[in-house]
């Protein structure tokens, strides 16, 4: 479904990524790990369409969208939840979801994407009137998630959606994660600081440090790996 090849992006003279390559199949879940600054946000940017590539190649369902704007990425079925969650402060929960949903495939299905976000995430349907930006962090990351779904996306591009939060609010993001992928077919593309717990989410990984992808494989081969065991696992 996405094939990214030799993907190089630099920022003025510092390259935050040097000849990536990595594919996505349809209906998987493919995590990537790594350091802060590995180049994650990064990557995620380049596939949704907000930073221009200096070299390579992204192929989205066949097609070369490496040279389109970020709304063509969107109205192809790419949605991107961003670092940070970036939700709108200053509008209501509501109105933040309909933010999600203005691809027009996603606005005829609005009723259904807030049922089934509200399902996923009720204490959004308890404050749907409430502004964003008096919710809890956890609660605007799920906020950033459903905007995401109100997309009714193909291709989910999550990017630290644990950013910031404490443990057991990160537990609930990730098992909400899990219920997306249970319940949807939606492929998610995730990256993810927090290295074991997004392993063990997906179904296949791969390790990013320094822009480059250092190792790849299946969720049982990266755990198992020495280098994820003692790089991340502390072992
Ligand atoms: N807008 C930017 N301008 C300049 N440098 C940036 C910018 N965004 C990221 N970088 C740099 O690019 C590298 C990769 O950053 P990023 O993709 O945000 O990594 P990660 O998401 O893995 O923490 C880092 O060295 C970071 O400082
Ligand atoms: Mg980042």
């Amino acid at each position: 479904m996405l094939k990214v090849s030799g993907l190089s992006v630099a920022y003025g003279g510092l390259q935050a990524l040097a000849g990536v390559s990595l594919e996505v199949a349809e209906g998987e879940f493919v995590a990537i790990v790594g350091p802060n600054g590995a180049g994650k946000s990064t990557l995620m940017k380049a596939v949704a369409g907000g930073v221009s590539l200096a070299a390579g190649s992204i192929e989205y369902r066949g097609q070369d969208i490496g040279g389109l704007p970020s709304h063509a990425r969107a109205r192809l079925g790419i949605a991107h939840v961003p670092e940070g969650r970036k939700v709108f402060p200053s509008l209501t929960v509501l109105e933040n979801l309909e933010m999600g949903s203005y691809r027009p495939a996603a606005r005829r299905r609005r009723a259904d994407g807030l049922d089934t976000v509200f399902g996923l995430f009720p204490v959004l349907r308890e404050r749907r009137d409430q502004l964003a930006g008096s919710l809890s962090g956890g609660e605007q990351q799920m906020l950033a998630l459903g905007r995401g779904l109100m997309a009714q996306p193909d291709l989910l591009l999550l990017d630290e959606p644990s950013q910031g939060l404490g443990p057991r609010i990160v537990e609930g993001i990730f098992e909400a994660i899990a219920a997306i992928r249970k319940s949807h077919r939606v492929t998610i593309l995730l990256v993810e600081q927090r290295v074991v717990e997004a392993l063990e989410l997906c179904d296949r990984g791969y390790v990013l440090e320094t822009g480059r992808v250092v190792l790849g494989g299946d969720r049982e081969t990266l755990l198992a790996d020495p280098r994820v065991q003692h790089a991340y696992l502390g072992t």
